[in-house]
């Protein structure tokens, strides 16, 4: 089974990805965690990505192509896999589309007036990347899953995030009409209801595909 998860920034792209991972045993490559691991670890790409992520913006597709091409190259990749966060341009959809054929486009649509205070509240576990909203986390600083310390991403923050969304708007939210177009799209909600709520949601029309 290949995926994507289209959404905007904080529409709860990763927030699923963790379920859909752990319920249907696919990897979960989000480009969003190889950036951060290479901008921790100080690699060449990750000093590229710093300098466009810190701004809210795309780091260049090119850069991007050929990390997501090496990665679903990967030998746990046979079966499928799950890719969160890319493609995110049209460029990248074209190069995906001439190394693989994907099964499923799965859009979370959330209203707009909901990820401000989503992104800014939102704390990721260190290591298995689960997220929480501060609202939901009465005061706890260790992930629930796998008792991982929480922190805040350092492009969770009011600025940065408008220039996310107006990014999104220009250059990601094309691809819904171009995947619409191909009949892969899966729409599916996302409000104020917990993410389990969405997860039902997928996870019936993934038992559908895989019938
Ligand atoms: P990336 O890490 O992919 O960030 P993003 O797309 O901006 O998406 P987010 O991770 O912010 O949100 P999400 O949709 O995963 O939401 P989440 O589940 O965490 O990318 C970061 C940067 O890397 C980009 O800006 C770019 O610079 C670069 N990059 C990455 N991919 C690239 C590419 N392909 N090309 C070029 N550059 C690239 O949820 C958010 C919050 O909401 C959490 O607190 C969560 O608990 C909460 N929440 C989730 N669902 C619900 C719900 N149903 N109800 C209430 N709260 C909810």
């Amino acid at each position: 089974m290949k995926l994507i998860l289209l959404g905007a920034p904080g529409a709860g792209k990763g927030t699923q990805a963790v379920r859909i991972a752990e319920k249907y045993n696919v990897p979960h490559i989000s480009t969003g965690d190889i950036f951060r691991k290479n901008i921790k670890e100080q690699t060449p790409i990750g000093v590229v990505a710093k300098s466009y992520i810190d701004k809210g913006q795309l780091v260049p597709d090119e850069v991007t192509c050929k990390i997501v091409e090496d990665r679903i190259s990967r030998a746990d990749c046979q079966n499928g896999y799950m890719l969160d966060g890319f493609p995110r341009t049209i460029a990248q959809a074209e190069a995906l589309d001439k190394i693989t054929n994907v099964d499923l486009v799965i859009n979370i649509d959330v209203d707009f007036s909901l990820l401000l205070d989503r992104i800014c509240g939102r704390r990721v576990c260190k290591d298995c990347g689960e997220t929480y909203h501060l609202k939901r986390l009465n005061g706890e600083t260790k992930c629930a899953r796998c008792g991982g310390d929480l922190y805040q991403r350092k492009d969770d923050n009011p600025e940065t995030v408008q220039s996310r969304l107006d990014v999104y708007n220009a250059q990601t939210a094309p691809l819904i009409a171009y995947y619409t177009e191909k009949g892969l799209i899966f729409n599916v909600h996302s409000d104020e209801r917990p993410p389990e709520v969405t997860f039902e949601k997928i996870a019936q029309k993934l038992d559908t595909l895989l019938k």
